[in-house]
């Protein structure tokens, strides 16, 4: 395993530091602005764990800690072989979430930084498959994942975990998206213009991951800068939707035709027009595979 050390000077909890009594820090695995993702020994549970902690300097921030407590609360009742298992969640004196320590390596890491040459077809079919049952799981629990994207995804021997439930939410279809999170490239535009969102938001990212599987890496979408009208302001970047995506057969000759088209469904602009459901994505997926993947 590499180590975030290198990456992260700043980080709070130093290996053999301890976040409470039971959990001894031995690694960082990973964070963003506001959270630090350390590898622990528990003690109680004699074995290592993930623990995802909120950063001292938002402590005071009500929506930050809003936004642990509500993920862990779902990873600690939610179940499912292609979703995160969470242990335990905490408040004092560090907020954070205690969950299974996932091995392996993100989406993003195995198929985009690695040798994306070593899979097959077949393979990217069975990842967008797992996807999808994770995501059938959640939206028959009444949660929308809403941050699909390969570095919430993790892979280890064919196996997919999604993880990182800090943006899901409960699903209203009389509510729009409100929040500002989300990750650009992969989300919907019902969900860029905090519009409302629902299954087919999270068949959009499914859809925007499997088209980067069939295309080794492609974006479907570019993204292009707008000049401010302001003259001391930046560029806003955005996803140039004018340009429909290159269909994955046509980047990749050995892409079929059938498979591609499923890609292209998925990543309608108009939410009308993908899958209505990750099962309806995954049915259509495998009519397809069983009738040209060998
Ligand atoms: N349970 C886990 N097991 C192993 N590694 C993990 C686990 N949870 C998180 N990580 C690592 O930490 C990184 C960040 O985790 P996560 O995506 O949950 O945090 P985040 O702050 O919401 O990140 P981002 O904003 O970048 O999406 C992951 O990409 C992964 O490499
Ligand atoms: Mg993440």
């Amino acid at each position: 395993m590499t180590s975030g050390w290198r990456n992260r000077a700043e980080t709070i909890f130093k290996p053999g530091r301890k976040i409470v009594r039971d959990l001894t820090v031995l690694d960082h695995l990973g964070g963003s602005r506001k959270v630090d993702i350390y590898l622990c020994r528990s003690r109680e549970l004699d074995d290592v764990v993930a623990c995802k902690v909120l950063r001292p300097e938002f402590r005071l921030d009500f929506s930050a800690l809003a936004a642990v407590l509500h993920e862990g609360e779902l990873l600690t009742r939610l179940r499912h072989p292609n979703v995160l298992e969470g242990y335990s969640v905490g408040l004092q004196p560090h907020p954070r979430i205690v969950m299974k320590h996932l091995t392996g390596q993100t989406l993003e890491t195995t198929f985009f930084e690695g040798n994306h040459d070593a899979f097959q077809l077949s393979d990217f079919v069975e990842v967008a498959s797992q996807i999808a049952d994770g995501l059938t799981y959640l939206h028959g629990e009444g949660i929308l994942h809403l941050d699909i994207k390969p570095t919430n995804i993790m892979y280890s021997d064919g196996h997919v975990t999604l993880f990182d439930l800090s943006v899901a939410k409960e699903f209203d279809p009389e509510e729009p998206f409100k929040d500002n999170a989300g990750t650009r490239d992969y989300m919907a535009p019902e969900q860029t213009t905090r519009g409302y969102v629902g299954y087919t938001t999270d068949v959009y990212g499914l859809g925007v991951v499997f088209y980067r599987l069939l295309t080794g890496g492609n974006m479907p979408y570019q993204t292009v800068e707008i000049a401010s009208d302001e003259p001391d302001e930046n560029p806003t970047k955005q996803l140039d939707y004018a340009s429909p995506p290159v269909p994955p057969s046509e980047v990749n000759s050995s892409i079929p035709l059938e498979i591609s088209d499923i890609a292209m469904r998925a990543l309608a602009l108009d939410s009308k027009d993908r899958y209505g459901t990750p099962a309806e994505f995954k049915a259509a997926l495998h009519r397809a595979a069983s009738l040209t993947v060998r």
